[in-house]
């Protein structure tokens, strides 16, 4: 929208374009700019966008009942997307509390704990323990529990200080340790937090399996995932799956925690559960969290006016379906792995890539003023932001995902193109990266080094 707009936008300077359609991981605006939506807008829209079968099911049920309140009625849909959520997530998280976004489900998770153990008589158990460089929510319980710097800053005050761990960030260990010397010191300094704090007020500990918005794909090394969940075991502190970023194929499993067999007592997804095509998100609970809560009781305090609403649910089901009929968890994987190869070519030819991490359809690339070094560009320049308009300019939308980090170490972006991508559209996202990180060296001229690269990215 250019000119007067009464809407408020994140940028309040800034004109943005205006949406027309979509089609499959193309946008169009009014003005008939094409865009590949290189990072599925949040990472949202895995199944791609403008799909008319979707779209028949949402005219379809919203013609027949689009909303019912969650105390009056349930639906068919909702029953059939919860027994369908129920049999894909790992082990016995066969129960769904159904919200509207990924905020309200890490919340719901928080709630859920604190009350398992209340119920069971421990009413100090309460605090709820993160990483820092994460990101659960823009609610004030989910920004307590997230680690993302520049998110917390305006309210620090007003939130608990949940963010307690280092996070598992190797190409800058916040520790200065390598890994496998480290021996996952990040991991393992959850026992001694779990002890100063101790266990008795300590409910659970919640993470993003491979670390988003607030990070660029971070994705732990072998034994992390093993190591945290032996320390909540050992000090009764349940393990809160953050899957909303990564659930639903994202990272090339169904959830990204199968790729460590990693079972959570809670998880929260959303994004990937409806693709976009309507706000929905889920907190899921296992059996033993149920079973207690309905003999103490007998119900979750908490709650949405659209909670469950047959509309969502239908749509939502309906994507899911799409999910799995057209393989696209396997599809993610395979394309992936390409992406990965090509992206790793990428960084032989320009000096600003300094160091690529991710998995299945889901890669932060970290941007560098000195490859060699590791030495990150001034904060002034802000690069990243340099990056994304030029590439919006070119056609291509990528996701920033610096604001996790103290100073201006962590300058990434992420890519995460609908899962529905075909290998030669891959190759328009690899030749569109190329323009824009070409044009975007150019620009900053002196700023950038370009020694012989030393360590691989
Ligand atoms: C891992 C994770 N958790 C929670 C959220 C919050 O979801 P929403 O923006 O739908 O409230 C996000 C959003 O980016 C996320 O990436």
């Amino acid at each position: 929208m250019r000119g007067m707009s009464n809407v408020i936008k994140p940028d309040l300077f800034k004109d943005y374009p205006t949406v027309s359609h979509g089609k499959g991981i193309y946008l169009y605006d009014i003005e008939g700019n094409r865009y590949l939506d290189g990072c599925s807008g949040a990472m949202v829209a895995n199944i791609g966008h403008g799909n008319v079968n979707i779209a028949k099911v949402l005219r379809s049920q919203a013609s027949r009942v689009a909303f019912t309140y969650r105390s009056q009625f349930t639906s068919q849909p909702a029953e059939e997307l919860g027994a369908l959520m129920a049999n894909l997530a790992p082990g016995d998280l066969n129960w769904v509390f159904f919200v509207s976004s990924g905020s309200e489900a890490t919340e719901t998770a928080m709630k859920v704990a604190i009350q398992y153990w209340q119920e069971r008589g421990y009413q100090n158990k309460n605090r709820i323990i993160s990483r820092w460089m994460s990101y659960h929510g823009i609610t004030m319980g989910a920004l307590s529990m997230s680690g993302h710097r520049a998110r917390r800053k305006p309210f620090a005050t007003l939130l608990h200080d949940y963010p307690a761990l280092q996070p598992p960030y190797c190409y800058r260990c916040p520790m200065e340790l390598r890994y496998p010397g480290c021996k996952l010191l990040c991991a393992a300094s959850l026992e001694n937090t779990i002890q100063l704090l101790g266990p008795e007020n300590i409910a659970a500990f919640i993470f993003e399996p491979v670390i988003g918005a607030s990070g660029g794909a971070l994705v732990p090394p072998d034994g992390y995932y093993d190591l945290i969940a032996q320390i909540c075991r050992k000090y009764d502190v349940l393990l809160i799956a953050d899957e909303v970023m990564t659930g639903f194929g994202r990272t090339g499993k169904m959830f990204a925690v199968e790729h460590w067999g990693l079972q959570p007592d809670i998880m929260a997804v959303g994004k990937g559960l409806s693709g976009g095509y309507t706000p929905i998100a889920a907190t899921m609970v296992s059996n033993e969290i149920i079973r207690t809560i309905r003999s103490g009781s007998g119900s979750i305090m908490s709650g949405h006016t659209y909670s469950a609403n047959p509309l969502s649910a239908a749509v939502a089901l309906s994507v899911v379906k799409y999910i799995q009929n057209h393989h696209l968890v396997e599809k993610a994987a395979k394309n992936g792995a390409f992406l990965e190869k090509k992206l790793y070519r990428l960084a032989s030819k320009h000096p600003s890539i300094g160091n690529i991490r991710g998995l299945g359809m889901m890669w932060g690339v970290e941007l560098v003023k000195n490859y060699s070094t590791g030495e990150p560009f001034d904060a002034g320049l802000n690069v990243p932001n340099m990056l994304i308009k030029q590439a919006m300019e070119n056609g291509l939308i990528i996701y920033n995902a610096s604001g996790g980090f103290v100073g201006p170490a962590g300058a990434s972006f992420m890519l995460g193109p609908p899962l529905t991508i075909s290998r030669r559209e891959i190759q328009s996202v690899i030749d569109l990266l190329d323009l824009t990180l070409g044009q975007v060296e150019n620009q900053l001229g002196e700023h950038i080094s370009y020694q012989q690269r030393l360590q691989s990215v």
